[in-house]
Order: C-alpha cells, then sequence, then structure tokens
C-alpha cells in the first residue's frame, strides 16, 4: 500500500519558497500487475509502467481508497504503487529514493510542474517539512495528532489555475509571510507535543483571505468554529463549487461528526506522525 497525504499547514506559501508541512494518512493505494484490466489505458498508469522500464503488455490493477482531485497526493501514489509493483513483477525491487524520483517523472505529466511534496509525503511517508528545492526535513513526534478529513466537494479548478489566482492577488504577499510564520510555529508545537488546533484555524482563516476557499466551504468552516473545532482546508482549494478537502480538529469530535452527518458531509479520521 501506498498513502496518501494531507497538507498540514502552508499550501500556497509553500510556492513561494515558505515552508510546508505534510503527513501520510490512513488511506492509500494499491497496485498489482494482473493479465487483464479488461478497461480503457490510463495515461498516468501507462507513464508509471513505462518509467519503472515495463512494457505495453503489462497490465495494472489499481486499488484507491483516495478520492481523486481533492489533495490527498491520489496521483502520487498512483504512480508510486504502478511503479513498485511493476519493479517487483520484474524481479528488481526499487529503493525509496529511486522511487521517488520515478514518481517525480509521473507527476510532471499529471501537473506540469509540482514542487515535489506529494512524492515526497507518499514514497517516504511519516510528517514531512518541505521547503521547495530543499532536502526534505523529516520531522519525527512523539504524540501522533488525530484529524478528521472532511470533503468540501471536488474543486473545479485545478491546482495550476488556483496558484494563477493566487498570483493575481495584490495582499498576497503579506498572507503569504504571515502563512510562513505560522507554518514555523506550527512545527515547533508538533515537535513539543503541544495542540496545534489555533494555528490550524489561523492558517485556515488566511487561506480563506488568500480567496482559495469557496462560499459554501467558508459557511461550513463558520459553523464547525462556532462549534470549538480549528478548521482549514487542505491543498490548492476551489472557490467555483467545493474546495477539496478540510482539516478539522476539536476537543469534541462526537459532536462534530454528527453535523457532518447532518449536513451529508463524507469525513474519514486519520492519525498522523505515526509512521
Ligand atoms: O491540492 P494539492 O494537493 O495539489 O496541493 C497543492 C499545494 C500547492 O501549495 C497549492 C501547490 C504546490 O505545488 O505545492
Amino acid at each position: 500500500m501506498v498513502y496518501g497525504k494531507v497538507i498540514l499547514s502552508g499550501e500556497h506559501a509553500v510556492v513561494y519558497g515558505k515552508m510546508a508541512l505534510a503527513a501520510s494518512i490512513s488511506l492509500g493505494v494499491s497496485a498489482r500487475v494482473v493479465e487483464s484490466v479488461g478497461n480503457k489505458k490510463n495515461l498516468l498508469i501507462n507513464k508509471a509502467i513505462a518509467v519503472a522500464g515495463g512494457d505495453e503488455t503489462i497490465q495494472i490493477k489499481i486499488e484507491s481508497e483516495l478520492p481523486i482531485g481533492s489533495g490527498l497526493g491520489s496521483s502520487a501514489a498512483v504512480s508510486a504503487a504502478t511503479i513498485r509493483a511493476v519493479r517487483e513483477y520484474l524481479r528488481n525491487p526499487i529503493n525509496d529514493d529511486d522511487l521517488f524520483e520515478l514518481t517525480m517523472e509521473c507527476e510532471k505529466l499529471a501537473h506540469g510542474n509540482p514542487s515535489g511534496i506529494d512524492a515526497s509525503v507518499v514514497v517516504y511517508g511519516g510528517l514531512i517539512g518541505f521547503v521547495k528545492g530543499k532536502p526534505v526535513e523529516r520531522l519525527k513526534i512523539n504524540q501522533p495528532v488525530k484529524l478528521l478529513l472532511a470533503d468540501s466537494g471536488k474543486p473545479s479548478e485545478t491546482t495550476k489555475e488556483m496558484i494563477e489566482l493566487v498570483a493575481g492577488k495584490p495582499e498576497k504577499n503579506e498572507l503569504i509571510a504571515q502563512i510562513g510564520m505560522v507554518t514555523k510555529q506550527v512545527k515547533q508545537k508538533l515537535l513539543n507535543g503541544l495542540d496545534v488546533g489555533e494555528l490550524l484555524n489561523q492558517n485556515g482563516l488566511l487561506l480563506e483571505k488568500l480567496g482559495v476557499v469557496g462560499e459554501k466551504t467558508k459557511k461550513l468552516s463558520r459553523e464547525l468554529r462556532a462549534m470549538g473545532a480549528s478548521v482549514k482546508i487542505t491543498g490548492a482549494g476551489g472557490v467555483k463549487t467545493g474546495s477539496g478537502m478540510m482539516v478539522v480538529m476539536a476537543p469534541d469530535v462526537v459532536k462534530i461528526k454528527q453535523l457532518l452527518d447532518n449536513g451529508q458531509i463524507d469525513y474519514f479520521e486519520t492519525m498522523i506522525g505515526e509512521r
């Protein structure tokens, strides 16, 4: 199984050279080589087979628990799982560093100019501090953190479009700087085993100010905050329809789950910092 990822803090700011914190989640993707898949070929899977050294006769069956296009690293996880399966099939197992390089090749097909944060987390796992162009910082925390990931709906926009939207905002520099500072504090608190709920909320509100959160998601976030939860979107966001997955932390998750159930909002619980 190759696990997906969540960005805990610092999306968008990472594009401007700030640190982002990301972690593996408990949902993932598995891939195996099969006789026949019986459905049409997927461009990303074909690319992953090719970079792994497989030929066009190889067929792959993917089983994924990750929603596609919701910022949980689905494309990187599918690529990494496929590459690993093909290399095992060819009796040439791959190490993590090579798997990272080949997953990045596939990410370029899916995203154009990926920062590498998804590939890093899906391949190496755990909790990482990520700064574009710098070696990944692996963070060890003593206290795993429990999160709810709630689905605000699939964004209509691509990550690339959301990055362009932010680039056009006159107030972005100030907001990016503030997100960068919040992320540094989140890192310190995590390393010291302290609660990061308040900082998560600050990051969420800064992302709203940055204009990457739609009205529907803002309304839901207000309702959750009114019940004592801390909320932020994770990933690039979206404004026209959904804003992707939301990270929710709360002292009383039972009440929060009720509100999500009543609103027919899908969610799941995950622990970060375990692996
Ligand atoms: O929605 P995702 O998981 O593709 O996350 C995008 C995060 C950004 O910071 C907006 C872009 C990036 O490449 O880091």
